[in-house]
């Protein structure tokens, strides 16, 4: 396994890789089973997989946890190691945005809603470090998971929009025993907290077999809204049934495929999940 820090040398690894099919997966790092499924995905899929480790400053709010973000990298490598991972990128900050850099993607109303409207700027910051990465890595397809599907559905789009060539390909969501989706930042919950979370699941769970906007809606909020009952460090953010292309909401008149997303700030954890639906 490669494991490279410089952009320079990775212009290098990736002309030596000539027309080999890549993969690339793209993680902030501190990786979990949730990262490694994907990149077993890409395993099956390329021949070659590369993944990136970078905590990206431009996602993060002012007030967000940039600085405590784990950077566990030697865990990390590895973790990647073991997974088969042919090339790690791990470059610096100073590296991928030097001080001269004026550009950048904007994500448009998509960016706007729901995580957007919470954590204003974060998806123009993720979506240009993932364009940067495509551009770097000249993958054959990038994996991202449903996790994060808002940010699924934002790449996707970009790459409609701006015509780059890759297939987005997206990845299933990885749970704890528990049903808590994996998340790099389920290692800030205290112990009563960490119980707390698990209603995040549970209320999509319950919800996913309904078939209407509203009752899927009014069944997730049932169990959401004795969370915050149970535990005041439980405070919901949104619970919401949205087209998974376009996070527009839905109504009763909708039917076919629908996402219920959900989101909690958890003491000063956020956390966030979704269960597709079926509208009939
Ligand atoms: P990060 O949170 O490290 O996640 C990297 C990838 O792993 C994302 O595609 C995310 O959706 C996926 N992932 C995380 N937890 C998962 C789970 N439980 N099940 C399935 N997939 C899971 O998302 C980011 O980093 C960043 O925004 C990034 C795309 C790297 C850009 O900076």
């Amino acid at each position: 396994m490669k494991v490279i820090h410089s952009i320079h040398e990775l212009e290098l690894a990736r002309a030596q890789l000539g027309d080999a099919q890549v993969g690339l997966v793209p993680t902030m790092g501190a990786l979990h089973p949730g990262h490694l499924s994907l990149v077993e995905i890409a395993r099956k899929l390329t021949d070659v997989v590369v993944l990136s480790i970078f905590v990206n400053p431009l996602q993060f709010g002012p007030e967000e946890d940039y600085a405590r973000y784990p950077r566990p990298l030697q865990q990390d490598l590895e973790a990647c190691e073991k997974a088969g991972v042919e090339i790690v990128f791990n470059p610096g900050v100073n590296d991928l945005f030097p001080a001269a850099r004026q550009v950048s993607v904007q994500a448009g109303s998509l960016g706007a809603v729901f995580e957007g409207a919470s954590r204003p700027g974060h998806f123009d910051g993720m979506l240009t470090v993932v364009l940067k990465l495509l551009n770097l890595v000249q993958p054959t397809i990038a994996l991202f998971g449903r996790k994060d599907a808002q940010q699924l559905a934002s790449v996707k789009r970009m790459v409609t929009d701006l015509n780059v060539d890759v297939e987005i390909v997206p990845a299933p969501i990885v749970r704890e025993a528990d049903g808590l989706a994996m998340s790099s930042r389920n290692q800030y919950l205290s112990p009563p907290d960490r119980q707390s979370a698990q209603a995040l699941w549970r209320a999509l769970k319950a919800a996913s077999g309904e078939v209407t906007a509203s009752a899927a809606r009014r069944t997730a909020l049932e169990v959401l809204d004795q969370a915050a009952l149970d535990n005041p460090n439980f405070v919901l953010d949104y619970a919401e049934v949205v087209d998974p292309d376009t996070f527009a909401v839905l109504d009763d008149e909708d039917s076919g495929p629908a996402l219920l997303a959900a989101a909690a700030l958890v003491g000063t954890t956020r956390l966030i999940d979704n269960v597709e639906l079926t509208l009939a």
